[in-house]
């Protein structure tokens, strides 16, 4: 069984193709959270896939892990993607979730609020290495290989136990997300929130206090109204859709 947890798609992707070369299963975290429906865990393994979020776990992962009954001996594994490198994710989600193996894998960046989209070659260069490093991670899991093939990048303790909290203190706000002219009150927005945390308010959306910036909302957007701030007018707008045909 593997769990997942996406913002905009790139961990379902990972998950689902991980799922098919191994004949599991890929079932959505957010679709538990929300629905208080957990499958059983069976099996011989289990595994988890997510999003890095300023080089640590979505908070929601790490509350789904930590609730999650397992049975005695079962394999474990975890998958993160991250845009450039996962800092010490793994060690602190072995701290509700400790794994036999853990990979991380390179995925297009979509944190738009801060930084740029990759370009389309890099993004498409990624997807290709992430094409040929999925394969390799089902068979090491499959064969229960144990140990950590991370990239953590520099100064990963500081990045995941300084930089993440004041990130998450007093970065992850939602006040700065807005409309542009030009919403047709589609409800894609409320649909692909992974937290439910975006509804409609004489047809514009509204947005909860339990935003996470994943920017499944903004990315999302088929009329590409959403804004964050004033920067993310000229950054485009994530679609991996694009880069897998
Ligand atoms: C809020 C937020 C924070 C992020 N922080 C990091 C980070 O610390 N390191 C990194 O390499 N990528 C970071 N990224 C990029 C994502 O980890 C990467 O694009 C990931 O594949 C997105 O997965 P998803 O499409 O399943 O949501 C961040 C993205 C978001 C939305």
């Amino acid at each position: 069984m593997i769990f997942y947890f996406t913002g905009t798609g790139n961990s379902r992707w990972v998950a689902s193709q991980l799922a098919s070369a191994m004949g599991d299963e890929a079932f959505d975290i957010s679709f538990c959270l929300r629905s208080g429906k957990v499958p059983p865990v069976a099996g011989k393994r289990v595994g988890v896939v997510f999003p890095i979020h300023s080089w640590r776990a979505p908070r929601p992962v790490m509350e789904f892990l930590s609730h999650l009954e397992l049975p005695e001996g079962m394999y474990r594994f975890a998958v993160c993607t991250c845009g450039d490198d996962a800092g010490k994710a793994m060690q602190n989600l072995a701290r509700v979730f400790g794994v036999d193996a853990a990979w991380s894998i390179t995925m297009p960046n979509t944190y738009v609020p801060m930084f740029s989209l990759d370009t389309d070659e890099v993004a498409s260069s990624k997807i290709r290495a992430a094409r040929k490093l999925i394969p390799e991670i089902a068979r090491l899991v499959q064969d229960e290989f144990s140990g950590y093939k991370v990239h953590e990048g520099c100064f990963p303790r500081l990045k995941s136990y300084v930089l993440h909290p004041l990130f998450v203190r007093f970065v992850i706000r939602t006040r700065g997300f807005h409309v542009d002219e030009g919403c047709v009150s589609c409800g894609t927005c409320v649909q692909v929130c992974p937290l439910g945390n975006v509804s409609l308010m004489d047809g514009r959306p509204k947005w909860g206090e339990a935003c996470l910036h994943c920017m499944a909302c903004l990315h999302g957007c088929p009329a590409e109204v959403i804004q964050y701030g004033t920067s993310t007018r000229q950054k485009g707008r994530y679609r991996l859709a694009r880069y897998l045909s």
